[in-house]
């Protein structure tokens, strides 16, 4: 693993043994794409592929005139000079010119990685994990410097980059557009996966063709959003879950977002992302930087299922910071669905008393302990317990909960506030909101100006107060509607383009104090369910909370989408009541909790409601998780068959020593007569024995080369349960290496 650097041709070639990514200075200075892929020799020099002979139409310099940006293959590419694809960035100048050119500088190249200030970013756990490149490129008649960051992992096949962007003159300049990453692709043979959805559909994978013109997803509600998430897979159109070539690109970023591909009429194909240009402004006196946030650039030819599973141990092992940091997660009760906002002590004792008989490690009290938190319209801002709910105040509930033998965890909304509220009343210029008209509401509340440290320091002084005061082991942090009229009240009028991002720093800025003194508490995010689950908020908290819908048959489908992009161990998932909430659909306790084992796992209903057989199989449940959830939630992941195509759906989890391994098998809809379908298992040691859940013996070849039967001839599941049935294989066997 390094990085090599050919002087005489000034190419850089990082490589780790699974992949290289090259670049090169090009005849007019600027910094060029070489290749990314599969490893390759990386001593020999590369062809810039940028075809030479001007065309006609097409713009070049007096000094080359053989040469022309449009054809060339770039890194970080300009607006206005000849290239006439979507720029990475565009600086304003004093003299109103938005034209720039960056030309190669100098470099540096260093062991270990740097944070970026402020924002969420990939780390090493020792300097030998990675090697970063750092390239200077300058424009001196802007005086602007840009450094474009390269990382090379050692064990990943994984590229981290981000941008540094420096005003080192003395006029001001303004950033209007500020990209993390451009991928210039030399051919355009690729297909495109994005994860898209709605509150309680988030993540469904879908795939387009890509071809001339521009294919591309965005956020711009101030979260990374439920609609698009920040991670989209570019992929060769015969790439399967087993086989092909395939990259994902990740933003660590939890804001507005942009991710586009451009594909070019000479069959080329530029790849860009970062935050998204739309209303974002940032100006930039002498000597300033501004720093763009992290991709993380995954590559595999071994199909989406390995691409996942890289992704899966690279966010595990280096984004994701926390004492719960590769560690199994605590079984949890939640009493959202089964109280909402209506309790009071007993009542949430009496629940809580139910699931410690279960055999449940953490209580935790959901929305509604604070303030005047009666319903939706009062509370939010308000950091302080109601005693008319709570008479000893979370102080009083919480030792009594450890009293039980649980540990405790709380709900809060810091970003938001009610208008009846003493937060509002006292602070009315805290909210973000446009001069002079009417601001839009979500869920009957307003959004605070997290642009403003002042707001984010009373957040902070409450919350510590809460957290101090309490026994406090876990904290789900929510964010419950998206930014409308975003404006910072009595803020300088040029500066209302930076606003989002602020806002989005000032939510990384609390979350980093409140980890950094309480660093016992597991944090969960959550975004009405699963809104702002991106790679940027797992380095502040390792779960986020899936999706609102926890249907059995829906949450397969959310779970199996999220996968692509993100680890088992950051899905949040709980069995709760049935007929569902959300989807008024009735499935067995079984099948809900087939579907939450997937996940960090916990209960989201009142036990003392369930039949006593339901409440034997929760108990059963437990008992099965606690053996298996190391396993479950860190274990490498395969999906074998999709819900979003097949009637039955699966996945399953192998451990390191492929010496155990957790199938689930689910059925969507029943039909007469069914036909045999054959799963096919993954990841296991072809020469070992497996039993399975005790009882028949396969060898690992024909499990994955043959299949496990939906039909087994003494064991008719399938052929005499109804709907949205399931099944859990355990295999088991002697292999140790
Ligand atoms: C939305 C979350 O997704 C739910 O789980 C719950 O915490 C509610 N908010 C509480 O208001």
């Amino acid at each position: 693993m390094g990085v090599k650097y050919n002087d005489k041709e000034k190419q850089f070639h990082l490589f780790n043994e699974k992949i290289s990514y090259c670049l090169g200075v090009s005849p007019d200075g600027e910094v060029g794409h070489l290749f990314f892929g599969k490893r390759i020799n990386e001593d020999q020099t590369l062809p810039l592929l940028q075809s030479r002979g001007i065309r006609p139409l097409m713009c070049n310099l007096k000094e080359d005139e053989d040469y022309t940006k449009e054809l060339a293959l770039l890194e970080y590419p300009a607006f206005g000079n000849g290239d006439f694809r979507s720029p990475a960035y565009e600086v304003l100048q004093g003299n109103g010119s938005r034209v720039t050119n960056l030309t190669y500088h100098s470099y540096d190249i260093y062991s270990g990685k740097k944070s970026i200030p402020g924002l969420p970013a990939a780390y090493t756990n020792s300097d030998d994990e990675a090697t970063t490149l750092e390239i200077t490129c300058r424009d001196d008649v802007a005086g602007l410097e840009v450094v474009l960051f390269y990382t090379i992992w050692e064990k990943y096949p994984i590229i981290s980059r981000h941008a540094s962007i420096r005003n080192v003159g003395t006029d001001q300049l303004t950033i209007e557009r500020a990209l993390s990453c451009c991928i210039d692709f030399p051919d355009q043979d690729y297909n495109w996966l994005q994860f898209q959805g709605a509150w309680g559909r988030e993540r469904v994978p879908v795939e387009r063709n890509l071809s001339d013109g521009i294919t591309a997803i965005e956020s711009m509600r101030g979260h990374s959003s439920a609609n698009y998430n920040p991670f989209v897979i570019v992929k060769r159109a015969n790439t399967d879950e087993e086989n092909g070539e395939a990259i994902g690109i990740h933003l660590l970023y939890s804001g507005n977002f942009l991710a586009q591909a451009e594909g070019d009429v000479y069959g080329r194909l530029r790849f860009e992302m970062g935050i998204n240009p739309k209303w974002f402004s940032w100006p930039l006196k002498g000597g300033e930087s501004f720093e763009t946030p992290e991709v993380m650039i995954t590559y595999t030819k071994s199909g989406l299922n390995d691409l996942s599973q890289n992704i899966h141990s690279f966010i595990n092992n280096h984004i994701v910071r926390s004492n719960y940091k590769n560690k199994p997660r605590p079984i949890l009760l939640n009493n959202w669905e089964a109280t909402e906002m209506n309790f009071d002590e007993e009542k949430i004792l009496n629940i809580a008393r139910k699931g410690k008989e279960a055999g449940v490690e953490l209580f935790v009290l959901d929305d509604g302990w604070f303030g005047k938190r009666n319903n939706d319209y009062a509370g939010l801002g308000d950091w302080f317990v109601n005693t008319n709910k709570l008479p000893n105040g979370i102080a009083g509930l919480s030792k009594k909960i450890n009293e039980l033998g649980l540990k405790f965890g709380i709900w809060i909304e810091p970003e938001m506030v009610n208008e009846d509220s003493e937060l509002y009343r006292a602070h009315p210029d805290y909210v973000l909101g446009a001069p002079d008209r009417a601001r839009t509401l979500g869920r009957h509340q307003m959004v605070l100006d997290f642009s403003k440290k002042e707001v984010v320091d009373n957040i902070y002084d409450q919350l510590y107060g809460v957290f101090a005061d309490t026994d406090i082991s876990y904290v789900k942090w929510d964010m419950n509607r998206s930014i409308t009229e975003c404006y910072s009240l009595g803020g300088d009028p040029d500066k209302q383009g930076t606003v989002y991002h602020r806002y989005i720093m000032g939510v990384y800025d609390l979350y980093e104090r409140l980890r950094k003194a309480f660093p016992e508490i597991l944090f969960e995010s959550c975004s009405s369910g699963g809104s702002r689950f991106d790679a940027g908020i797992l380095h502040y908290a390792p779960q986020t909370w899936c999706s609102d819908d926890t249907d059995a048959r829906e949450r397969i489908r959310i779970q199996y989408g999220t996968s692509y992009g993100y680890p088992i161990s950051s899905i949040g998932a709980h069995v709760s009541a049935s007929p569902n909430l959300q989807t008024g659909r009735a499935t067995t306790i079984d099948a809900r909790a087939n579907v939450a084992c997937f996940g960090t796992f916990g209960y989201e209903l009142d036990l003392n409601e369930i039949s006593e057989e339901d409440f034997e199989r929760v108990k059963e449940q437990i008992k099965f998780m606690k053996e298996y959830r190391e396993l479950l939630q860190f274990g490498r992941f395969y999906r074998l068959s999709s819900p979003f195509k097949k009637n039955l759906s699966s996945w399953m989890v192998v451990s390191k020593d492929q010496s155990t391994a957790i199938v689930a098998i689910y059925k969507d809809i029943k039909q007469p007569n069914e036909p045999v379908s054959l799963i096919r298992l993954q990841g296991l040691k072809e020469t070992a024995l497996y039993t399975l859940n005790g009882e028949k013996e396969f060898y690992g070849d024909y499990l994955m080369e043959s299949g496990i039967p939906s039909i087994w001839n003494e064991e008719p599941w399938y052929a005499t349960e109804g709907d949205f049935t399931s099944k859990i294989y355990v295999l088991k066997s002697n292999v140790t290496k």
